[in-house]
């Protein structure tokens, strides 16, 4: 990565599918749209009908021709991302391309699913762990599949707390986001590590610190942390588009390499240009990330082949 890499370097994708959670907004949603502007046919997987239809229309005047279409998709349910997986794999024998992307964020007070699941936990790892695990069929029907999943300078301070993997003795907003952030390092490497030689291909992203609507849909702007990230925002902080580009070079760069970790190229890894950028030390521990896969093989009931 000699020159500073942009969308324009995005290789011609035609043919190519690929299934973005999460792509009605933000990061998701600009991802898809310079994947569907260099030819892919895109499934926009969104929780909510109304907003995933508003997304493919800004889609359609944003990229004229675009190929895409919206899947309903609750990626915190593993009963729905059950129900997803084997409608989609009936309809669909094969998909080039998974990005991990819906995320919620440090939500004030602990939210549960349904199904008894801490709800970012539920979001932003089981649910991406449960859907790879069951699409990984279509997708290794495929030449050169990927999975990239989106991370988060916020996996700093995370840790796996196996003891209270839900956080039901102890929930601190910011502590339970982390859990999940570096959660999705950890697969993204165990997955890169148990894909060698097959031609899959695992890379785990991050935006830095982009202006998407996480803030609003998580801990809110009165939230002291985010108060002061985004207060200086316009300095420290990046568009949505740019957020995008680590998510797009993962996802289709000839030079990107499974098990890798890209982010912004900037002052802190708070934005610029995608390239190669080092987790913490937490997140390259190898007997957290099998352990963690095994326990989400309990939780979800989803047993990889
Ligand atoms: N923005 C940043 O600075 C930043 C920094 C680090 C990491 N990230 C990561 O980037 C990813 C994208 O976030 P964003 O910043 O683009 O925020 P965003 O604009 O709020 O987008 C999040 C997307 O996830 C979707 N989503 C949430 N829960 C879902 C569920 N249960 N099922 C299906 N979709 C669901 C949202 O749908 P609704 O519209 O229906 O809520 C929305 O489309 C997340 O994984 C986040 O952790 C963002």
């Amino acid at each position: 990565m000699a020159t500073k890499w942009t969308a324009a370097d995005i290789p011609a994708l035609a043919g190519k599918t690929a299934l973005i959670t999460g792509a009605n907004s933000g990061i998701g949603y600009q991802a898809a749209l310079e994947l569907v502007r260099h030819g892919a046919h895109v499934y926009l997987a969104c929780r909510n009908a109304e907003k995933g239809h508003a997304a493919l229309s800004r889609l359609h005047v944003e990229a004229p021709g675009a190929s895409a279409e919206v899947v309903l998709l609750d990626v915190s349910s593993i009963a729905d991302v059950k129900r997803f997986a084997a409608e989609f794999l009936a309809a669909h024998p094969t998909l080039d391309l998974l990005i991990n992307n819906a995320g919620v964020m440090a939500f004030p007070t602990r939210q549960v699913t349904p199904e008894g699941f801490e709800r970012q936990f539920a979001t932003n790892h089981l649910g991406h762990f449960a859907l790879t695990g069951l699409l990984l069929p279509a997708l290794r029907a495929t030449p050169a599949p990927r999975v990239v999943t989106v991370a988060s300078l916020a996996h700093r301070n995370g840790k796996i707390d196996f003891d209270d993997l839900q956080m039901e003795k102890s929930y601190k907003p910011w502590d339970a986001y982390g859990q999940t952030k570096l959660a999705n390092i950890l697969f993204a490497r165990e997955l890169a590590r148990r894909s060698a030689g097959t031609g899959l291909l695992s890379l785990a992203v991050h935006p830095g610190v982009s202006q998407t609507s996480i803030v609003d849909n998580g801990p809110g702007a009165n939230d002291l942390k985010t108060k002061l990230i985004f207060t200086f925002g316009k300095f420290l902080t990046q568009t949505d588009a740019a957020g995008a580009l680590p998510t797009l070079y993962a996802a289709t760069s000839p030079n990107a390499h499974s098990g890798e970790y890209i982010g912004p190229d900037g002052l802190g890894e708070l934005k610029g240009s995608p390239v190669v950028v080092k987790p913490r030390a937490n997140a390259l521990d190898e007997a957290v990330g099998k352990r963690l896969w095994d326990v989400s093989e309990q939780l979800t009931g989803v047993v990889y082949p």
